[in-house]
């Protein structure tokens, strides 16, 4: 069969994924995990120092993909915060575990003898820390240890939720907020049996007022200007100017786009695998699939930019 003209400028088109073009790498592998989000990044050693046109090519990736992925990264804590701060200044976290003696570094760990529902808050989609004044960049954690099958990390792509959204909710949103606050998750913690509680950082400097903030329920990025939903579950109260019982019925609607699979990427972790996630625009989850089996991960926590709405970028 002849192909018409608008097959043939696709085919002649630069391939897409993730919803944008793929860009040309000369220095790294750049392989697509997901049509939706994701990418293994091959060539690359993070024990050294990293040349200024490498560094340029990962953050390329790093801003389509939203997740990458390098394997067989062997890194002392050192190393993996040298290669953290290319992103950005490392933060410390009020809430989560730090690692050993670094302040700067947070665990997530489960021992083969913990039941598999050790953090059901966590089991949904969510962001990190979206309650505070600038929450996380992005995450950079490294697997030490990680059981035979199961124990994934996925995540979701907020870019493709809000892309695919009609022009009506699109301009709903464009004008909402969001309150979310964490000032209450120590003393909720408390109420849970044992079995189910969080591991939390038991001492930390912020007063519950910066535990608490209003953000745009859609983010913007402050280069690309593109825009992504940003509302979750976790830590979430109300949008402002909504009633608790609206708020709730809206943000159900919209946190089951994110467990949509188009919208995906699934990562299996092994040892020495890190992975990098835009905790801005993608939204992520542990997956509790395995039994009596250790899984431990490491990371830091990169700071991120008070988070951009639509009405700030038309205020500029
Ligand atoms: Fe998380």
């Amino acid at each position: 069969m002849a192909m018409v003209a608008s097959d043939i400028s696709r085919s002649a088109a630069r391939p897409t994924v993730a919803g944008r073009a793929l860009a040309t790498y000369k220095l790294i592998g750049v392989e697509p995990i997901s049509g939706a989000c994701g990418c293994e990044i091959s060539g690359v050693d993070l024990r050294q120092p990293l040349a200024a046109d490498m560094i340029a090519e990962i953050m390329t990736a790093f801003e389509h993909f939203a997740v990458i992925v390098f394997r067989d990264q062997d890194l002392t804590p050192e190393e993996h915060k040298a290669f953290s701060r290319y992103f950005g200044e490392i933060m410390e976290l009020p809430q989560a575990p730090t690692y050993g003696d670094h302040r700067d570094m947070q665990e997530v760990r489960r021992e083969a003898d913990e039941p598999e529902n050790v953090v059901p808050s966590f089991e949904n989609f969510h962001t990190d820390s979206p309650f505070l004044l600038r929450p996380p960049k992005c995450i950079v954690m490294r697997a030490l240890d990680v059981p035979r099958w199961g124990g994934d990390t996925a995540f979701s792509n907020a870019y493709l939720v809000y892309e695919n959204l009609s022009d009506g909710l699109k301009q709903l949103l464009d004008g909402l907020e969001v309150v979310y606050s964490g000032a209450d998750i120590w003393s909720k913690n408390e109420k849970l049996p044992p079995e189910k509680r969080l591991r939390l950082r038991e001492s930390h400097d912020l007063t519950p007022d910066q535990l608490t903030s209003v953000h745009p329920a859609v983010r913007v990025h402050p280069i690309t200007g593109r825009k992504a939903l940003y509302v979750t579950t976790a830590y979430f109260k109300h949008f402002v100017g909504w009633s608790e019982a609206e708020s709730r019925a809206l943000l159900a609607y919209l946190q089951s786009l994110a467990q949509q699979l188009h919208y995906h990427c699934r990562v299996k972790w092994q040892k020495n695998t890190l992975i990098v996630w835009d905790n801005r625009f993608t939204l992520h989850r542990g997956v509790h699939d395995f039994k009596f089996e250790r899984r431990h991960l490491v990371r830091t926590t990169v700071l991120g930019e008070r988070p951009l709405g639509p009405t700030d970028l038309r205020a500029q």
